[in-house]
């Protein structure tokens, strides 16, 4: 088999196709046909082995896992034993963060226990989009309590993997939803039905009147201090954190602030690949009220060339890689 790795941390251009042994499952797992992988923010922290702290579980000097790549829709190959439930052929999406990452491969051997069955009514290339970034928009939405309809929603970096999912699952609950990102990117917000676009180049949304009922705050640029100010009164932020001091920050201070204005500030704690969540994408998917947006598709051997697009900020929507 086919699958890309990489021997140390460091730089997309250290990736590589390398032809592997075909795996054989051990009991309780399943190899899967890999159909299509997508690329996430999570993926360029793997390679990169960032934050340093987190190499403390993924090898200190080296990588211990040298497969990459966690979105993944594809078929059932092969069952080992004393797997129940799926059978040779059947469909399947993962987030494979957690269970030896690897998407991007022809195939991939992964326990049972991580893999969702995925309706007809889903692609493999849209299925391939969603199991770690719209999780993440699920899961932050889902963390600022429910949205009702007329809420106004800031979504802060909206363009980027996670956002167009979350402006696309508040819009399907009736919010108002304003979108910040890149000038670049406001026609790409817009067309993901985006009420309000603001280009974070020349506008801070902290600074201005506007005040939300919800942020969902996934470019993580602002201190406590002058995202309260975006809430409305009982006005909710959760953080999507990309960084330790800012995660840190707002688990720590956020529900002092949030006390002591009337509001409710904090983080979430992220939980990959929950088989309820998957089967919600899957609902939203299939009813069209979250469609992906697909950006570019590459090969397996182009694989640093996907890493590449994904890491210039350009990508207007998913990056996948076809095996
Ligand atoms: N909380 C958790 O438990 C958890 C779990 C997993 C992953 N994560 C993290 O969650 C993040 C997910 O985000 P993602 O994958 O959507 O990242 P992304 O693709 O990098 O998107 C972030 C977007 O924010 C934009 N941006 C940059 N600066 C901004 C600013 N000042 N104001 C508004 N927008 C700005 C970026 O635009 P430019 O292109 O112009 O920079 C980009 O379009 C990742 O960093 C991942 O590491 C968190």
């Amino acid at each position: 088999m086919r699958a890309v790795v990489r021997d140390r941390y460091g730089p997309v251009e250290g990736l590589r196709v390398a032809t592997l042994e075909r795996p054989v499952p051990d009991p309780g797992e399943v190899v899967v046909r890999v159909r299509a992988a997508s690329l996430n923010m999570a993926d360029l922290d793997h390679l990169l082995g960032r934050p340093r702290l987190a190499r403390i579980g993924t090898g200190l000097v080296r990588p211990a896992n040298r497969r990459v790549g966690v979105d993944v829709a594809g078929t059932v190959e092969e069952v080992g034993r004393d797997v129940t439930g799926l059978r040779p052929g059947d469909r399947v999406w993962a987030d494979l963060f957690g269970n030896g990452h690897g998407a991007l491969a022809d195939r991939v051997c992964v326990p049972a226990s991580a893999l969702s069955p995925l309706p007809d009514a889903v692609s493999f290339d849209d299925a391939a989009t969603a199991p770690h970034s719209g999780s993440l928009a699920l899961q932050g939405l889902r963390a600022a309590g429910p949205i009702r309809p007329g809420e106004r929603v800031l979504v802060n970096g909206a363009g980027g993997c996670v956002g167009p999912f979350a402006v696309q699952m508040a819009k399907a609950r009736g919010a108002v939803v304003t979108a910040v990102d890149h000038g670049d990117k406001l026609d790409f917000l817009r067309d993901l039905g985006a009420d309000e676009v603001i280009d974070y180049t020349r506008e801070d949304v902290t600074r201005g009147d506007r005040r939300f009922d919800v942020v969902l705050d996934i470019a993580d640029t602002r201190s406590v201090r002058l995202l309260r100010r975006a809430l409305a009164p009982g006005g909710r932020y959760v953080l999507i954190a990309r960084r330790i001091g800012s995660f840190a920050e707002k688990a720590l201070l956020g529900p002092v602030v949030g006390g002591l204005t009337g509001t409710r500030m904090g983080v979430f704690s992220w939980r990959p690949n929950q088989r309820s969540d998957l089967a919600e994408l899957a609902g939203l998917l299939a009813a069209g009220d979250v469609v992906p947006r697909i950006d570019r598709r590459y090969a397996l051997d182009d694989a640093v060339e996907a890493f590449r697009r994904l890491e210039s900020g350009a990508a207007r929507g998913k990056v996948l890689v076809i095996p």
